[in-house]
Order: C-alpha cells, then structure tokens, then sequence
C-alpha cells in the first residue's frame, strides 16, 4: 500500500512556506490506518515493550492503537500544563522560541522499555525531548517510531545519535 497517496498535504499551514502533511486523511482510510499500526508494530515482535508513549496531539491516536495491539499500558506525552499530578518537564527548541513537554512523574517504573510513538518527525526536537523526559524517568527508549519523516530536516538521523532505533514509514520533501 502506497500510504504518500492518503496523506494530504496543505500548502502555507500553519505559515507561509510549510507543506503540511496531514495525517488525518490516512486516518479515514479503515486500511490505510490499519495498514500503518501493522507496519509500525511487526518490528517489535520479540522485543519486551512495557508501555507506548504518545506525543501530543496526533501520537496519542497512533500510541493508543500500538498499545491496544501489544496489549501494553499507554503514557501521554502532553504540553506544559495540561497534566493534572505532578510531572517532569522538559523545554526544548521551536523555529521560534521554545516549548516544553511533561510526564507525569509516576508514568514509568525504573527499568520498563518504552516504545515512543508520533505521526512525523521534522527537527526531532520535540521526540528528543520525549525521550530525555524517558529517561530521566528510569525509562529505556527501545524505539522511536513515526509515520512520517522529513529527512531533509534530519530528525531522524538527530533521534539515532542519541542512540534511539527509529523506524518511520514513508518520507516526504
Ligand atoms: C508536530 C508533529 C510532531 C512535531 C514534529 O506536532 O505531530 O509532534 O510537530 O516536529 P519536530 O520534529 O520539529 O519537533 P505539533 O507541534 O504540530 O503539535 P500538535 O500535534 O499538538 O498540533
Ligand atoms: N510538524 C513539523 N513539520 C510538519 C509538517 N510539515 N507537517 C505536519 N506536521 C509537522
């Protein structure tokens, strides 16, 4: 299956410049969001995965699948301040200014294998900073997997050296 075909892409959103790729046509094709939960998934057969962590806003709907599908717990990756208990936190770089993530601080026990999910990676800022927030927790990143890369960008190639297996599944320019 050719999933480029049902992703659509929107010219000069959120800003002039960017192509936004917009996942959420691959998510109204039954197949095509099966389709993408398979192929993110078979990778890991065999290796101990105790939780999935999804990344605001689009990685919770592909982590809620994944964990479904390996029958594992499921931890959001939230922006600052939308977590009601106690967090840690972690800013990172933005094209302007910073953000910043959080965990709950309880999401994960010292030693448990993490698998972290979104739908793209561009800079990979916001996926390193999901995993630093793993880690410092006692969590191990066993890998990091995404839909979509811009390998222009270099994301992934930002996440591999922080020593993360990435998986994605198509790229775009
Ligand atoms: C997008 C995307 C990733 C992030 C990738 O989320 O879903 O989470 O950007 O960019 P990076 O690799 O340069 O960090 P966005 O910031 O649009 O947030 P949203 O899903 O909450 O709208
Ligand atoms: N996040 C960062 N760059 C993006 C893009 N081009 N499309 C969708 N989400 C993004």
């Amino acid at each position: 299956m050719d999933i480029k075909t049902i992703i659509r892409t929107i010219p000069d959103y959120p800003k002039k410049g960017i192509m936004f790729r917009d996942i959420t046509t691959l998510w109204q094709d039954a197949g095509g969001f099966r389709h993408v939960i398979d192929q993110l998934v078979w990778p890991y057969a065999g290796v101990r995965i105790d939780k999935v962590a999804g990344i605001e806003a689009r990685g919770f709907v592909l982590g809620g699948a994944i964990a479904h599908q390996l029958s594992v717990g499921f931890i959001p990756v939230r922006k600052k301040g939308k977590l009601p208990a106690a967090v840690i936190s972690e800013e990172y770089d933005l094209e302007y200014g910073t953000d910043t993530v959080e965990i709950h601080e309880d999401a994960i026990k010292k030693g448990e294998n993490i698998l972290l999910v979104d739908d793209l990676i561009a800079t990979g800022g916001t996926a390193a900073a999901a995993i630093n927030l793993i880690r410092h927790a006692g969590g191990t990143v066993v890998g990091a997997a995404f839909v979509i890369d811009l390998p222009d960008i270099g994301g992934a190639r930002r996440i591999g050296k922080m020593g993360v297996n990435v998986r994605t599944l198509c790229e775009f320019e």
